[in-house]
């Protein structure tokens, strides 16, 4: 194993995820939990890319690993999207199933993108994207996985939300997963970190 990379989040589940994918390739994964200020901006990408800014700026050195990622909502004009941390704080899954309320069954197809964003180790970024469609079901199931899990059933499942499966089924469907086989594509082409 080489020297652990640094990825800054407070989310343990999202290094959870991030460091079984990566283990697989004999790379480590260290969490920093000192946090960075989101920024409110229109993607996740311009958020992520404004976390970097602010840990350059404050002490950080590559190479770092950072993430951004929501679910956007179809019947909602895609809401949470960017602010999903903010909106399972202060709505929870309740409040998320009784927005969706009256709102047709088309409008239950929704989405989760990840923005992984590579600050490698001579500073240069390198932002993956991976993206889940799917739908909110009508009620929580399943006791894995974090925040929205409990709501997602992703498309090309067998129709468990994603707390319901096993991490690794849910890294072949999901949004980080697909963000992080991305990255270790890239990884491949030019050296480890
Ligand atoms: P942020 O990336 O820190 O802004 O937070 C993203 C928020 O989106 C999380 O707090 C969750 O509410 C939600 N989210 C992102 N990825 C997932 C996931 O894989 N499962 C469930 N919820 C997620």
């Amino acid at each position: 194993m080489s020297l652990p990379l640094t990825f800054y989040t407070t989310n343990k589940g999202k290094v959870a995820e991030l460091a079984a994918q990566l283990a697989q390739v004999g790379l480590a994964v260290r969490q920093d939990a000192r946090g960075y200020p989101e920024v409110q901006a229109d993607t996740l990408e311009e958020v992520a890319q404004a976390g970097a800014d602010w840990l350059l700026a404050n002490g950080a050195t590559p190479p770092f690993l950072l993430e951004d990622s929501g679910l956007f909502v179809d019947g909602l004009n895609g809401f949470p999207g960017v602010y999903s941390r903010h909106a399972l704080d202060t709505l929870g899954l309740p409040g998320l199933l009784a927005l969706l309320r009256g709102v047709p069954a088309s409008g239950r197809a929704a989405r989760f993108e990840a923005c992984l964003l590579y600050v490698d180790p001579a500073g240069r970024r390198h932002a993956f994207t991976g993206r889940c469609a799917g739908r909110i079901a009508e009620a929580g199931t399943g006791a894995g996985g974090f925040g929205f899990d409990p709501l997602f059933v992703p498309d090309g499942g067998d129709g468990r939300t994603f707390a319901a499966m096993a991490p690794g089924e849910k890294a072949v469907l999901g949004h980080r997963g697909r963000a992080v086989a991305a990255f270790l594509a890239s990884l491949r082409q030019t050296g480890k970190p």
